[in-house]
């Protein structure tokens, strides 16, 4: 039977955040000058600081019972050693293999499957390098630009490390195109030539609606330009289904494989990668997944205590369901990660987004926070009054790099410090006295005082992590990204969920299907609901 460990230790938790609330973040601050010390984690070339919480030691340590008593150790060793922990579709969990060292022994059904990952691996190499050297050639001669068209798992786990890793380009552009409105794949086709392109279709299923209709219109435009004989060239694939891509006209050769044991969203690893390997090359793709496989030794090898991705896991938990705090946000110091937070979103909500536990009962308590977020400095611009003086409580991730990748002077210094006041100010917050005697000073009356004052108080008290790491490089991104797959990992056992089935995405691509002939107007509206009828109509003769 499926355990909630969140649920069973709610009463003792709920007397710890009733014990806190009492105090502040700012009074504890004052108390214990080791407060930085205690509550952060100096691992590798990441500083993780949680200090800045409504946590103390005996709060902590509660947190850590749960981690303890819901069998994170055990599940967390099945997944690393191939067990179905995917109960719901019968599926491994191996992301992870994905970035072991060619030699460990990984067993999946009485096969290793490192000489599986390996032979891929192998194979992506030969493939970018040629894509990269000039050597493979199309009608055109080299290839100069690479369009990836997948959507979801298939697209932004490639999409947001193009872009968090663009100083590391040196092949050719990448170009990434998701969504079934025709406008993303037709701004792409302004700045491409169709003579000198590689397309990419990515589909673990090969089946997804959005990207077959956009491979299809892809292959069409290619048809129209070129000689229909050179067209087969332009394309490879990224799939678990051989017989598809076969179908679709992508040659055995240039179609790189996955297996079912690579869920969506966390298939950035695998085959899925190749055109983030094109634009970096395979040498700077190996030392992402390097940066990714220091995450899983870490997760596997750390006390709960000094674990980064055990303690983002409870504060999440301490905070949906504890404080009952229902969004976070994630807000990267770091222009070139603006994708991390939708790339997390998908992670994030995506997997942790279930109302059902393993067995099937309903779960006694909320699951999966709302992620969201945009980087620093754009969003104190725009969202961070919310979150500074809002009445919601929003726990928020600053992101920050110590060594830009850019060398023009005089904006790392104000990026840095912009960030670390926004931590300092969530936390420390200005009281009423504050306020005042702010105003006074600036020499307004006391009647001007006491009418603008309640406007300038911050509450304070806002909870924030901060990760400090030395610089945004390949490694370094796989390591950010894998120790928030190991946090929403374990989110899902403490919460006894399955992080690793959707099944919550199949109603509306059901729905969608059948609505196709309606929207075509081959098909009348028949036993639709009445909205949705009258939106039909409405879009029938608006059409007109
Ligand atoms: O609709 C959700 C989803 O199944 C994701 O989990 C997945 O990443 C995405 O669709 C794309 O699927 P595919 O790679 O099979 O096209």
């Amino acid at each position: 039977m499926a355990v909630n460990a969140v649920k069973a230790h709610l009463i003792t938790l709920k007397a710890h955040k009733n014990r806190l609330a009492r105090t502040s973040m700012r009074e504890m601050f004052a108390e214990d000058a080791k407060r930085f010390k205690r509550f952060s984690i100096a691992w590798d070339r990441l500083l993780f600081d949680y200090s800045k919480h409504r946590l103390d030691e005996r709060s902590l340590a509660a947190l850590l019972d749960v981690a303890k008593t819901a069998g994170v150790k055990a599940r967390r060793d099945a997944m690393f050693s191939g067990k179905i922990i995917n109960a719901t579709e019968g599926r491994a969990v191996l992301h992870t293999a994905l970035r072991a060292p060619s030699g460990e022994l990984i067993e999946f059904d009485g096969r290793n499957v490192m000489a599986d990952i390996a032979a891929v691996r192998r194979a992506m190499t030969r493939f970018a390098n040629a894509v990269r050297s000039g050597r493979y050639k199309v009608g055109g001669g080299a290839i100069t630009d690479v369009v990836n068209i997948g959507i979801g798992g298939s697209s932004l786990g490639p999409a947001m490390a193009a872009r968090a890793l663009a100083p590391w380009h040196n092949g050719p552009k990448t170009h990434f195109v998701s969504n079934v409105d025709a406008a993303d794949l037709a701004e792409v086709f302004k700045v491409i030539r169709p003579e000198t392109t590689l397309f990419i279709i990515a589909s673990k299923t090969f089946t997804t609606q959005e990207t077959m209709r956009n491979a299809a219109t892809a292959r069409a435009w290619l048809r129209r330009k070129l000689k229909r004989k050179d067209v087969g060239a332009h394309f490879a694939a990224l799939s678990t289904s051989l017989d598809k891509t076969r179908k679709f006209g992508i040659a055995d050769e240039r179609t790189f494989g996955f297996w079912d044991w690579v869920g969506g969203r966390y298939s950035v690893w695998s085959a899925i990668g190749l055109s983030v390997m094109i634009a970096i090359g395979p040498k700077r793709f190996g030392e992402f997944l390097d940066g990714a496989h220091e995450a899983d030794t870490h997760f596997r090898t750390a006390d709960y205590g000094a674990n980064i991705p055990v303690v983002m896991a409870l504060l999440g938990v301490w905070y949906r369901n504890v404080w009952g705090f229902e969004t976070h946000a994630v807000l990267p110091y770091d222009n070139r990660l603006a994708r991390f937070p939708a790339y997390l979103q998908q992670l994030e909500m995506e997997s942790n987004g279930k109302r059902v536990m393993m067995d099937g009962r309903a779960v006694s308590t909320d699951t999966g926070a709302i992620l969201w977020g945009e980087p620093g400095t754009d969003g104190q611009h725009a969202f961070y009054q919310l979150i500074h003086q809002g009445t919601s409580v929003i726990p928020c991730d600053f992101l920050i790099a110590a060594k830009s990748n850019d060398r023009l002077s005089g904006h790392h210094e104000l990026l840095v410090a912009n960030c670390l006041a926004q931590s300092e100010a969530l936390m420390t917050g200005r009281t009423l006295g504050e306020a005042k005697a702010e105003l006074a000073a600036a020499g307004l009356s006391a009647a001007e005082v006491k009418r603008l004052a309640p406007h300038k108080v911050f509450e304070g008290n806002r909870p924030s992590t901060t990760f400090l790491y030395e610089r945004l490089d390949p490694k370094m991104l796989g390591t950010l990204i894998a120790l928030y797959e190991h946090k929403v990992f374990v989110q899902g056992v403490l919460w006894g969920i399955n992080s690793f089935d959707q099944w919550g995405v199949e109603l509306g691509k059901v729905l969608a299907n059948d609505l196709i002939p309606m929207v075509r107007g081959k098909k009348p509206a028949g036993r639709k609901d009445a909205s949705t009828a009258g939106l039909l109509a409405a879009y029938h003769r608006k059409k007109r």
